[in-house]
C-alpha cells in the first residue's frame, strides 16, 4: 500500500509558519502551498519574510504565499507550525504568548540535536522532549501537536521529489490531531500516522536522532521512516 492511497484533495486551510524563513519553513511552505493551502511565512522581520515569500512564490510560479511578522501570523491563522531552531523554541513561544488564543493549534517540528564525539544525541533537558517543554509555556486552550520531526527538510523543499514516507503526528488533542492528519493527507506521497499522545514526542525526537546517525553510517542525506504492517 503506497502512501498515495491516503492522499485527499480537501480541506484547504490557512497555515502559518513561525520562523518560516529557514529550510524547514521552505519545505513546509512549498509542499503546503502546492497542495492548495493558504500559507503565511512568519519572521521577526517583515522584510526577510517578504523576500523569502517572493522566492517561494517564484518557485511555485504563482503569488500564493504571504509574508508577515510572527505575531501578525498568529492573528491570521488558527494553525501555526513552529519552525525555529530547537534551542530557541521555548523562548520564541514565550515571546509570542500574547498572540496565542484558545482554539489555536501549534504544531511543533523542532528536534534538539547535539553532537558528542561525532555522534548525534538528543539535546533535550531532563530527558524531556522539546514538545513537552513547549507545552508548559503555552496558554490554556492552545492545542499542541508534533509532526514532521522525522522528515528531512531539504527533501520537503524539493517539489520534484516524492517523499514516500510517514509523517508521525502526536498530541493530546484528538480533534486538532484529526485536522492535522487531514492536512497532511492533502500532500502527495506522504502518509499521516497517529503516533499517540504528546508523550510519544520523546520517541519521535529520538527517531530523528537515529535517522541522522543512519545518514552518517550509510552516507546519505535522505533517511526517513515508513512503517510497514499498518
Ligand atoms: N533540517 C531538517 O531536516 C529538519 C527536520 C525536522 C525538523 N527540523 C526542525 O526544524 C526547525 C527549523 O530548522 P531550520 O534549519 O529551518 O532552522 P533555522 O534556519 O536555523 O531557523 C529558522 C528560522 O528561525 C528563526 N529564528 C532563528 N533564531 C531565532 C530566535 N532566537 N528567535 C526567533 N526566531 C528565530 C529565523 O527566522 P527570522 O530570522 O526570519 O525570524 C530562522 O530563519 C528546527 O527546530 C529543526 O530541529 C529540521
Amino acid at each position: 500500500v503506497g502512501p498515495d492511497r491516503h492522499h485527499q484533495e480537501t480541506p484547504l486551510v490557512k497555515i502559518g509558519l513561525i520562523g518560516g524563513t529557514g529550510i524547514e519553513g521552505k519545505g513546509l511552505a512549498l509542499r503546503l502551498a502546492a497542495a492548495g493551502h493558504s500559507v503565511f511565512i512568519g519572521s521577526r522581520s517583515q522584510s526577510k519574510a517578504s523576500a523569502r515569500a517572493e522566492q517561494f512564490n517564484s518557485m511555485l510560479e504563482r503569488p500564493t504565499i504571504q509574508a508577515m511578522t510572527n505575531m501578525e501570523l498568529l492573528r491570521e491563522t488558527r494553525i501555526a507550525f513552529l519552525t525555529v531552531p530547537a534551542d530557541q523554541a521555548v523562548e520564541v513561544i514565550s515571546s509570542l504568548r500574547s498572540g496565542l488564543a484558545p482554539g489555536q493549534i501549534l504544531v511543533d517540528v523542532t528536534v534538539p540535536v547535539k553532537f558528542q564525539e561525532g555522534s548525534p544525541r538528543h539535546g533535550g533537558v531532563d530527558m524531556l522532549s522539546n514538545a513537552e517543554r513547549l507545552s508548559a509555556s503555552l496558554p490554556p486552550g492552545v492545542d499542541l501537536l508534533c509532526a514532521f520531526k522525522t522528515v528531512p527538510a531539504h527533501l520537503l523543499a524539493r517539489l520534484d521529489r516524492r517523499l514516500d514516507c510517514d509523517v508521525f503526528i502526536c498530541g493530546d488533542a484528538s480533534e486538532a490531531k484529526e485536522q492535522l492528519m487531514a492536512i497532511v493527507r492533502t500532500i502527495p506521497s506522504l502518509r499521516p500516522v497517529d503516533a499517540g499522545p504528546l508523550l510519544m514526542s520523546r520517541s519521535l525526537e529520538h527517531m530523528t536522532v537515529l535517522a541522522i546517525w543512519l545518514n552518517r553510517r550509510y552516507r546519505s542525506k535522505e533517511a526517513r521512516y515508513r512503517i510497514v504492517g499498518i
